[in-house]
């Protein structure tokens, strides 16, 4: 039975271990997509994360195919002194390290790259703008463009080369029987595209030198009722690769149509595309890796051991920890930062910003962000156990604070670790992962002590004279003012979340709110009750953990649909009787019958503590949902920042 932590070979390459950094665009590069000081000092911290094989970037071959602003290329000779530079660093830390191509043909932006988006055909844009169907000779140039790039990658010294053939990227769009629906060559023949690619990479750096092709074996277009390969497809031409590749590292999905599969939000279960990687695996005798949402140690053990694939790559967990495999190996699993699959790190790519991560404040930032040791060691009192308040106390702790947190409640971890076990269907329990990774930080934190079921008062505070004080309360429920909310059928969402589901609610339930009650309703549904969403706004499925991100709202959008829930927007509350909901919208009065009324109203921020401890302490700071009720990523970010000024 292999293990991660054996040794394996990719072609020509030893690596020591099988924990895979995954190719991840970060925006670091500069307009032109040179690499920058900034980012080949980010990839240091990598570097030292004990990673099996780190993937550099997913870097474009020419500027037509620069998908994102400030991502990374490998197009022309200039670009390659910057890769020789994260090379040589990679190689002084003694790790194997590979770059990947990526030309995002269709889902690029004319208007940020000034060129046309070229496609096998005119389809597969995600901005709106017909694509420019390539002629018989363009494609050819374009599967030049690869092997060319794949030479200067090789010429600035990495390992291997990894070719993105996923995503919806030029290659797929060659692949998929949706955007090639040519009458040529490489209409008549899906495959020949990337066989040309393959073979040609080959041919030019030499059969020794590795080449790890990213296939999307499953397109999941039937989602949409358009046509898409499946994994059948994806087996064929992995089979027909195989005598140019050396591994094979499988995904599925296309950014634009299917790309919930491509980045799963919280939802789907773990390990989610790795059924894809077995698939593969059963068809060639190269290693394949498995990846999406292998969120921690155990799991990351259990896809290799269980030969479901050799080999587990990780993205979004090595952004929310770099340090992933290193802790792995040094047996500290509970130091690992995990990743909630929030997908604030993917928004950011969209946004044509700079990475950041919800979880791990220093991510890209780690210089900037570099715990220093207080000047004057001080007493802080931190009041809140949430996620906000427990990163604060740690953080000021370990620069040499003397520091005590409260929590009013009986444990620490704030709503995120109930919403997190309320909703099983929907697999929140991840969301559970930042919340296990504080407290055990908090356990092993020296000079930090708790406070459990402490309701800090101004007479505390001023008995306990600190020299800082951070507020770190959360938010508390919106209520409505509406007559009836006090009858007893009537709760509240955080009522609800509290009881972790274990609350008694009737056949028939009213939700009032359809964003922030929308996991609350699919859970109810799916318990078999009669679900209604009443909303005052024209959007729903908001919830308000986490960023408006579009493979997340698809997904709950398609869970409401598919459970029946009956959703009225533009429709406000006005009454709450014995019969039910009273709502009103363009089209007048009615009564929704209830047996239970959830309010989700939204939330407000917890102002009282902040405003009655104001000017009575020489230091006070406001953090989180009580300064603005916002995403987990704020209240972290706030944290890490204030714990670095105390
Ligand atoms: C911020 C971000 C950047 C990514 N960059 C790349 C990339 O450069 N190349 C690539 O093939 N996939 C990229 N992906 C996709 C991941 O490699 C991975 O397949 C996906 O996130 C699911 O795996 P995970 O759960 O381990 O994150 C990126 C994903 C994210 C969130
Ligand atoms: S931003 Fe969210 S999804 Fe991305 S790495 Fe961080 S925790 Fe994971």
């Amino acid at each position: 039975m292999a293990s991660i932590y054996d040794p394996i070979k990719i072609g020509t390459m030893e690596l020591p271990n099988r924990f895979v950094h995954a190719p991840t665009v970060r925006n670091n590069a500069d307009e032109h997509g040179y690499l920058t000081e900034r980012a080949i000092r980010d990839y240091l911290e990598g570097a030292r994360g004990g990673w099996g094989l780190y993937q550099v970037s997913a870097s474009f071959p020419h500027p037509e195919g620069n998908p994102f602003r400030c991502m990374v290329g490998i197009h022309d000779s200039q670009s390659v002194l910057g890769h020789q530079r994260v090379v040589r660093n990679f190689h002084l830390e003694g790790m194997k390290v590979s770059c990947q191509i990526l030309h995002g043909g269709a889902i690029c932006d004319p208007n940020m790259t000034g060129h046309p988006a070229v496609s096998a055909t005119e389809k597969g844009s995600v901005y709106g703008i017909p694509c420019k169907a390539l002629s018989t000779d363009e494609a050819e140039e374009r599967a030049q463009m690869y092997v060319d790039a794949a030479a200067r990658i090789q010429e600035a010294g990495y390992d291997a080369v990894n070719v993105h053939s996923c995503q919806g990227t030029l290659i797929q769009q060659f692949m998929s029987p949706y955007t090639n629906t040519r009458t040529d060559k490489f209409g008549e023949d899906r495959g020949l595209f990337p066989e040309m690619v393959a073979k040609g990479i080959k041919e030019r750096c030499g059969q020794d030198y590795p080449v790890i092709w990213r296939l999307a074996a499953h397109e999941f277009m039937e989602y949409l009722g358009e046509p898409g390969y499946t994994e059948e497809w994806g087996k064929t031409i992995a089979q027909r690769l195989e005598p140019y590749v050396d591994c094979f590292d499988v995904t599925g999905g296309r950014i634009g149509f299917t790309a919930m599969y491509a980045f799963p939000s919280p939802y789907p279960e773990r390990a989610t595309r790795v059924h894809l990687a077995t698939e593969i695996k059963s068809v060639v005798k190269v290693p394949v890796m498995g990846v999406a949402k292998i969120m921690d140690t155990k799991i990351a053990e259990d896809v290799v051991a269980s030969g479901r694939c050799d080999l587990a790559m990780m993205c979004r967990p090595a952004i929310a920890d770099p340090w992933f495999a290193r802790k792995a190996i040094e047996g500290r699993p509970e130091d690992i930062r995990k990743c909630i699959a929030c997908n604030v790190c993917l928004q950011c790519l969209w946004d044509q910003q700079y990475v950041n991560c919800a979880v791990n404040p220093t991510y890209g930032k780690e210089e900037q962000m570099e715990l220093k040791p207080a000047i004057r060691p001080k007493k802080v009192m931190v009041i809140g156990g949430g996620v906000g308040g427990m990163e604060t106390a740690i953080t000021c702790a370990q620069r040499g604070h003397r520091v005590d947190l409260y929590e009013k409640d009986e444990e620490l971890g704030g709503l995120l670790q109930h919403v997190a076990s309320t909703h099983p269907r929907l697999n929140t329990r991840d969301l559970r992962n930042i919340v296990d990774y504080h407290i055990a930080q908090v356990e092993k934190t020296e000079g930090l002590t708790v406070h459990l079921e402490t309701a800090v008062t101004a007479e505390l505070v001023e008995n306990e004279n600190p020299d800082a004080v951070v507020v770190a309360v959360g938010s508390g429920e919106k209520l409505p003012e509406i007559p009836g909310i006090d009858l007893a059928n009537v709760v509240t969402n955080e009522d609800y979340l509290r009881s972790e589901g274990e609350m008694e609610i009737g056949d028939t339930v009213v939700v009032i709110g359809g964003n922030y009650g929308a996991e609350t309703a699919v859970s109810l549904a799916r318990d078999g009750k009669n679900v209604t969403m009443v909303e005052e706004s024209d959007t729903v499925n908001r919830p308000v953990y986490s960023v408006d991100l579009y493979a997340r709202l698809f997904q709950l959008d398609g869970y409401v649909k598919d459970e029946n829930i009956t959703v009225l927007t533009e429709t406000r509350a006005v009454e709450i009787n014995g019969e039910g909901v009273v709502v009103e919208n363009a089209e007048g009065r009615k009564t929704l019958p209830a047996d239970s009324v959830i309010i989700a109203w939204g939330r407000q921020p917890r102002v009282e503590c902040y405003e009655a401890l104001k000017g009575k302490v020489k230091e006070i700071y406001k953090i989180g949902d009580c300064k603005e009720v916002r995403s987990v990523e704020w209240a972290i970010a706030e944290a890490a920042n204030v714990s670095r000024q105390i």
